[in-house]
């Protein structure tokens, strides 16, 4: 098959989460299977940069794009794939973050960017004009792609459309007058096609026109048929069930695996556990953490958002001060939060350490240097720090929800005996029950043997891209 995948993030070129990850790991996953895969995201500067003289440079005649819009081919790229960069001054050629300022606050012209963006991903698929091989599948991601199936639609090709939710929080709303700056059909307007509340919605339109509608864990396309999870959008996913499936995201264990890492200083498997404690001081020392074998290191790696239940671990932190615990924390986002856990930092350096910022070395050394990794998320759509930190033996601790349900179970007698358990899980969105998972963590870590076991069970799950991409291909396949 010939594949078009279409994302506004990709792994190692721009990636704010996991979404980029996954677009990296995806379309490899897919070509070792033997298919044909050509990635494309919008010319981000910093993107760019990254990136030598394109083979191709197509200027495309459409009446709706701008006119600084050039389309680069690369046919090799850091991907390892066929690369396609939508490249316009005007629109993404520009300092800060391919959604937001450097401050957090989204681009005004957001709409306008990625409205551009699926208009020239869609000449692309339709201009008989440019020489490529016709695709059968495009495959688009969150609402940054949304308009692409809506648009495509109107040329009646054989195209197959494949829509992925990677967070249905993010929907794309945008009011009437953007609906009419962007010269969007005015049918559109209506409750069974973009308009949502008053508004419209670039994921609305992702879900109500592709052929199928995936999101990125089995659980979370069933919590998704309801609220709160459904953020408003319940009775459409409902309506539109019959095309909606969930497939786990896989890991990509070339880039995550204790036995090869790059980042890490000290290699280890399940059988040599002993090179983890190494990797642990290691830690410590970078950090400014007192060094201790026997204190139970809690890492974590996120965005600092709501989402990822943030405020429970700035809780969590505060209330377990008196035990012997160290805390290693890594992210950026909500100021608020960077704010409360920078000041416990200070307050208590040689058990807290926190970098507010983004640093994909530290994420790697975190990981095989912490017991624990503290994942409380209010939801989460798959989640790939969960496992990575499996393939790791850094126990994690998570909330029962979505993706985090369907990769780790729980610590309790059952699963024990069984030989099943991996970490701990918590059901209650609350500070104290995560506080509570927290403390049971810590309890069971004095356990050595015990512990051991579980860090062995843990490391030898196995999150293949190839299982995931096969389930992609079936849809795919699919009439
Ligand atoms: P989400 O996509 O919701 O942010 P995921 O768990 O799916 O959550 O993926 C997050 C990815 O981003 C992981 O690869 C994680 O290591 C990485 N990541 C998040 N924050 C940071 C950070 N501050 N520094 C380095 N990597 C980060
Ligand atoms: C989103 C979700 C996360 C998921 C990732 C990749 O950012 O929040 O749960 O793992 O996309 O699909």
């Amino acid at each position: 098959m010939n594949i078009l995948f279409v994302t506004s993030e990709v792994f190692p070129l721009i990636k704010t989460g996991g979404l980029a990850d996954v677009s990296y790991s995806l379309p490899k996953a897919l070509e070792q299977l033997g298919h044909r895969v050509t990635v494309v995201i919008p010319g981000y500067r910093s993107v760019k940069s990254k990136l030598g003289v394109p083979d191709t440079r197509y200027v495309l005649q459409d009446g709706f794009l701008r006119q600084d819009i050039v389309l680069s081919e690369f046919r090799s790229s850091p991907l390892g794939l066929p690369l396609l960069l939508v490249e316009s001054e005007s629109l993404f050629d520009r300092d800060g973050g391919p959604y937001e300022r450097g401050n957090g606050e989204a681009w005004a012209d957001n709409a306008d960017r990625f409205a551009q963006f699926c208009r020239v991903v869609v000449a692309w698929l339709t201009n008989q004009e440019l020489e490529h091989e016709a695709y059968d599948v495009v495959h688009c991601n969150d609402w940054q792609t949304g308009l692409i199936p809506a648009l495509l639609s109107l040329h009646h090709l054989p195209i197959k459309t494949v829509f992925t939710i990677h967070n249905l929080a993010y929907q794309g709303v945008f009011d009437r007058a953007v609906f009419q700056q962007l010269q969007l059909p005015e049918p559109w307007w209506h409750m069974d096609a973009l308009e949502f509340y008053g508004n419209f919605s670039f994921l609305k339109a992702g879900i109500v026109y592709s052929d199928w509608v995936t999101t990125v864990s089995p659980t979370y396309a069933d919590e998704i048929l309801r609220e709160p999870a459904a953020c408003g959008m319940a009775g459409l996913l409902q309506h539109h069930q019959r095309k909606l499936v969930g497939i786990l995201n896989g890991a990509d264990y070339q880039v995550w695996d204790p036995k090869t890492d790059h980042h890490i200083l000290f290699h280890y498997d399940s059988q040599n556990l002993e090179q983890k404690q190494k990797n642990k001081l290691d830690l410590q020392h970078i950090t400014g953490l007192r060094l201790s074998k026997s204190a139970p290191l809690i890492g974590l790696v996120s965005r600092l958002v709501e989402q990822k239940g943030i405020d429970w671990v700035v809780a969590a932190i505060e209330a377990t001060q008196g035990e012997k615990v160290q805390w290693v924390i890594l992210g950026n986002g909500t100021p608020l939060y960077e704010q409360q856990l920078r000041a416990l930092a200070q307050a208590h350096p040689k058990t807290i350490a926190v970098t507010i910022g983004y640093d994909e070395e530290l994420a790697h050394r975190i990981e095989a240097g912490s017991d624990l990794f503290a994942m409380p998320s209010r939801y989460e759509p798959c989640g790939l720090n969960q496992i990575y930190s499996l393939r790791y033996g850094t126990l994690p601790i998570v909330r029962r929800t979505g993706g985090l349900a369907d990769t780790v179970v729980d610590v309790d007698d059952a699963s024990l005996e069984q030989g099943t358990a991996t970490g701990f899980v918590f059901e209650e969105p609350e500070a104290q029950a995560f506080l509570a998972t927290v403390m049971r963590a810590i309890g069971m870590y004095r356990k050595r043997k015990t512990w051991e076991r579980i860090q062995q069970t843990a490391m030898a799950q196995r999150f293949d891209w190839e299982h995931s991409a096969q389930s992609y291909l079936e849809l795919y396949e699919q009439e």
